[in-house]
C-alpha cells in the first residue's frame, strides 16, 4: 500500500539510510523538526545541530542536541561553534529559518560545501498553493521566488547534485538537493540566464484568445 508522508517523515527516513548522520537544522520555533530529528537522534545514535537567531536553548535536554542562537548566515560562527561541520561533514541540512529566495539562495551556495556526499540539503516552504487557498499575497511571491532560486541552484550545479520537489497533502512543498560531488566541493556560483519578461506571461492567455477570436471571425 502506498504510505502518505510529511515532510518530517521524509527527511527521517533520508537521514535512517545513514550511519551515525550529523543534522544541521535551520529555524527552531516551535521545535516540530527539531524534537522529531532528536527523537530520531536518540534511537540512532545521530547528532542534531539546530541554529536560530533567537534562544531556544530550552527546548531539549538531550545530549544527541546542540544549539547555536545565531544568524545561519554568519558561517564562520557556526562552524566556530560546531567544527564538526568542517572536520566530518553533513549528512542533512534542513533549512526552515527566512525563506527570502535571497537567503535561501546564500545558505545553499555556503553549507553546499560541508554536506558530504551523497548527503542532502532540504528546504522547506517551496509551494504556494496552500498559501493561494487562503489568498496570502506576500507569502505566495516569497515562495515563488524560493523555489525560483532553489531551480537556480540546481541548474547552476547539475554536475554536483539533483534536486526532487515534494509536493504532500497539507505542507507547503519540500525541496531536496542530493548531492551527487564529494565533501568539501564547494557549489558553482550562480549562471544568469536568460528568461522572458513576466509581463509577457500575463498578456499572453489574452493575446492567444484574441488571436482565437481573429481567427474564427475571418473564417465565417
Ligand atoms: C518557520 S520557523 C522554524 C520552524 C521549525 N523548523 C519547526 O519545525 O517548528 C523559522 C525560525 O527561523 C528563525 N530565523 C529567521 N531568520 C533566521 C536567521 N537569519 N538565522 C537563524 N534563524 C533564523 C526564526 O527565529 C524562527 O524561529
Amino acid at each position: 500500500m502506498y504510505k502518505f508522508f510529511n515532510h518530517l517523515d521524509r527527511m527521517v527516513e533520508f537521514a535512517s539510510t545513514k550511519q551515525n548522520p550529523t543534522i544541521l537544522e535551520f529555524g527552531v520555533q516551535r521545535a516540530l523538526s527539531t524534537n522529531k530529528f532528536i527523537s530520531f537522534a536518540e534511537k540512532n545514535n545521530a547528532s542534531v545541530l539546530s541554529v536560530d537567531i533567537e534562544d531556544y536553548s530550552n527546548v531539549s535536554k538531550s545530549s544527541k542536541w546542540k544549539f547555536l542562537k545565531s544568524n545561519d548566515l554568519d558561517i564562520e560562527n557556526v562552524i566556530s561553534n560546531f567544527p564538526e561541520i568542517k572536520e566530518t561533514g553533513l549528512d542533512l541540512i534542513f533549512i526552515d529559518s527566512n525563506h527570502e529566495d535571497f537567503h535561501v539562495k546564500e545558505l545553499l551556495l555556503k553549507y553546499f560545501k560541508y554536506v558530504k556526499k551523497d548527503g542532502a540539503i532540504f528546504i522547506d516552504d517551496i509551494d504556494n498553493y496552500p498559501l493561494r487557498l487562503k489568498k496570502d499575497t506576500r507569502n505566495s511571491i516569497v515562495y515563488d521566488l524560493t523555489l525560483d532560486a532553489i531551480k537556480e541552484f540546481y541548474y547552476s550545479n547539475m554536475n554536483l547534485c539533483s534536486l526532487k520537489i515534494f509536493l504532500d497533502n497539507q505542507e507547503n512543498g519540500l525541496a531536496m538537493i542530493h548531492k551527487k560531488g564529494n565533501f568539501e566541493i564547494e557549489a558553482n556560483p550562480i549562471k544568469q540566464v536568460w528568461n522572458y519578461n513576466g509581463f509577457i506571461k500575463i498578456i499572453y492567455p489574452f493575446l492567444k484568445k484574441i488571436k482565437m477570436i481573429l481567427r474564427n471571425f475571418f473564417k465565417k
